[in-house]
């Protein structure tokens, strides 16, 4: 497995991850190719045999000194064999902000377990963030101080 960027030309890949990923919460296509085009976007995939099975996009807020998480999906044949780890520990590499953020279902346990593992802590709630009413758990990771 190898994991390297990932451009437009993965987009049916990507399309292809996402339904397999998230059945309540996958991108709409205009949304799936702001992913893979917009500027400082750092998007990785992880490719084994010439197959995507994992995908991660990080969007750096310079200014603001974070970064957000904004996707990350292994396909499910391939999970819990560290892909999902290696792709977080790359892009928050990539990132090069202080911190990085993300948000995650309240009922995501397995994400959430990944996600402290990696030294994320509960920042605040979004109440009500998702389309049927459940609630988000956004997370910060600090990293270290000389990062950019
Ligand atoms: C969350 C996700 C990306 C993790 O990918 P993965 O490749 O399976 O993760 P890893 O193999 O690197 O697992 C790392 C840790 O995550 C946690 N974890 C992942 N899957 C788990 C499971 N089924 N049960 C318990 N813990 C789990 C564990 O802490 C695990 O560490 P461990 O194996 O040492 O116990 C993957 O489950 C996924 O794509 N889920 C659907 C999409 C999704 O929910 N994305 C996150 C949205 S915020």
């Amino acid at each position: 497995m190898e994991i390297v960027s990932a451009s437009i030309r993965d987009l049916a890949a990507l399309h292809r991850l996402e339904r397999a990923c998230f059945d309540r919460d996958g991108w709409p296509l205009i949304d799936l190719i702001a992913v893979l085009t917009f500027p400082d976007v750092v998007r990785l995939k992880a490719v084994e045999n010439g197959t995507m099975i994992g995908f991660v996009a990080g969007d750096p807020r310079k200014s603001e000194g974070f970064s957000w998480i904004a996707t990350i999906g292994v396909l499910p044949g391939y999970r819990r064999q560290g892909v999902g780890r290696k792709l977080l520990r790359t892009c928050e590499e990539l990132l090069r902000t202080p911190q990085v953020r993300l948000s995650v279902r309240a009922s995501n346990l397995n994400a959430i377990r990944l996600y402290k593992q990696e030294g994320y802590a509960t920042l605040d709630v979004w109440r009500k963030y998702y389309a049927d009413g459940e609630d988000a758990i956004v997370m910060e990771k600090a990293r270290r101080a000389n990062v950019i």
